[in-house]
């Protein structure tokens, strides 16, 4: 199952949760980086969050990884004014997909991120979502974090043997049906040629 985990990250609480995500899964990783961040201090809630809320478009760095080239697709980020950081929103807008399993995790500093996590599940109407993760300063409680980061990947890795076993299921209902289909049609096929010959 090949696997990647997208995520924007302005302070190293998501790129924590991410690289164990990766690590665990055997993922590969895309660092999402805009060109117009906020600066650091106190200015950033002020100038991040509005961008955030306004929906600004974020200037994106090239990325060298494609989802449409995964099987999965594990998407993060930090929480900004209660919605997406513009960086997440617009990798989400550039580069849309479908029929993917996908899974989500988000960073705040008060553990709330249904909102971003709602707006997310939004944007990725059309595929199958596994699991989703809410972390509350990661960086700061790593003991539990990480616990919860790695309770959150065996959750996904059983999902994924889940869906391949219903595949494998599927496959053989199909055939099965296909065998059935044959039967009948030479069923058909010698009657007729019985018919003939009386
Ligand atoms: C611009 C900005 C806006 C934020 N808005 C929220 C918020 O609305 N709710 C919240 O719980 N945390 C908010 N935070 C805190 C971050 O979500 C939190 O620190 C998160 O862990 C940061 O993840 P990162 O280190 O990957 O950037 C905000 C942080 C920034 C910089």
């Amino acid at each position: 199952m090949k696997t990647l985990v997208v995520y924007y990250s302005f302070e190293g609480n998501t790129e924590y949760a991410a690289k164990i995500i990766a690590q665990k899964l055997g993922a590969d990783l895309l660092q999402l980086k805009a060109g117009n961040e906020p600066p650091s201090g106190l200015g950033k809630y002020l100038i991040g969050g509005r961008a955030a809320l306004k929906g600004e478009k974020a200037i994106l760095y090239r990325i060298n990884k494609h989802p449409e080239d995964y099987d999965v697709v594990i998407i993060g980020g930090p929480v900004w004014a209660g919605t997406l950081p513009p960086a997440l929103r617009e990798f989400m807008i550039q580069h849309p997909f479908e029929r993917k399993r996908t899974a989500l995790f988000a960073c705040s500093a008060s553990g709330n991120a249904s909102r971003m996590l709602d707006r997310l599940k939004t944007m990725l109407a059309g595929n199958e979502i596994l699991g989703e993760l809410s972390l509350k300063s990661p960086l700061k409680h790593k003991d539990k974090c990480t616990a919860r980061i790695e309770e959150f990947c065996d959750g996904l890795l059983g999902a994924f043997s889940m869906s391949e076993e219903a595949a494998v299921e599927r496959a053989g209902a199909a055939a099965e049906d296909v065998v059935k289909e044959v039967e009948n049609e030479l069923a058909s096929i010698v009657t007729a040629e019985l018919k003939k010959r009386k």
